[in-house]
């Protein structure tokens, strides 16, 4: 039998319980620091390139929660949810992100700046404006395809060049945060349940973001009702998914 250290063996426990859960009971308390502490948790959530595009937004008093719930197609886990919590992609910010993280590290480093925080610095400096900066007609997707193409007959290179890869890098960053939120809110004795079913036209207007800005999860949570995980865990057999090459 596989022996488990302390910490492992509560982590286990957490991940395990955790189950999309689509019904919360109404009259329960739920204890609303839970969440200000897990999302606390989830920034610290690894992400690209530490760019930290993302926001999140608690929904708590009960005229949006409402609203958001109709948004969210007046699914029971948004519409018996005691908190919202919807998780944004600001792929927008990469900028001004972007001059922050610099500034950090010009305010951190010691001088003189070794060889590895010059290259820290060139990276921000010159490689992400080159990663992340797009035109309406496309010349930037040009310009990297162009230099991948270039770089790849020379070897390895990521093949990062239209606008969709600098989006799905948002949404991957959001997504990891998503989940340590989820961890964390098991981990306060609270339920959750992630939701890609809502109008993300109507909940952008409702929450007043900018076009660019994209809905990467809207994450329901509260004290778990009894029958509010609608069926049993099923998974793929593990030898199926997990390859050893
Ligand atoms: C990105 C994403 C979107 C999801 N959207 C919804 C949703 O809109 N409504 C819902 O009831 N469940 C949603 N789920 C929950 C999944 O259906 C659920 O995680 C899956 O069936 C596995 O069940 P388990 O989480 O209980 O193990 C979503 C999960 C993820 C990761």
């Amino acid at each position: 039998m596989l022996i488990m250290n302390q910490a492992a063996e509560v982590f286990d426990k957490i991940v395990t319980a955790r189950r999309a859960v689509r019904k919360y009971k109404e009259d329960a308390s739920f204890d609303s620091d839970a969440v200000a502490r897990s999302l606390a948790r989830a920034v610290l959530a690894p992400n690209s390139s530490n760019l930290q595009t993302w926001e999140f937004y608690r929904i708590k008093t009960a005229a949006t929660k409402a609203e958001v719930a109709r948004l969210c197609m007046n699914q029971g886990a948004a519409r018996t949810a005691h908190e919202l919590v919807v998780v944004v992609c600001r792929g927008d910010k990469w900028r001004e992100n972007s001059q922050r993280v610099l500034e950090h590290m010009h305010k951190s480093f010691s001088d003189p700046l070794t060889k590895r925080d010059r290259r820290a610095i060139e990276y921000y400096k010159r490689n992400i404006p080159l990663l992340y900066m797009n035109d309406p007609f496309g010349f930037m997707t040009l310009v990297r395809t162009l230099i991948v193409q270039f770089k790849s007959w020379q070897g390895p290179m990521v093949r990062w060049s239209g606008s969709a890869n600098s989006r799905i890098i948002t949404h991957k960053s959001a997504a990891l945060a998503a989940q340590t939120f989820m961890l964390s809110m098991q981990a306060e004795g609270y339920a959750t349940c992630p939701m890609e079913g809502f109008d993300e036209k109507r909940l952008k207007r409702l929450l007043k973001l900018p076009r660019k800005a994209e809905i990467n999860m809207v994450i329901a949570t509260g004290p778990a009702e009894e029958g509010g995980v609608y069926s049993d865990r099923y998974r793929f057999p593990i030898e199926e998914v997990v390859k050893e090459v």
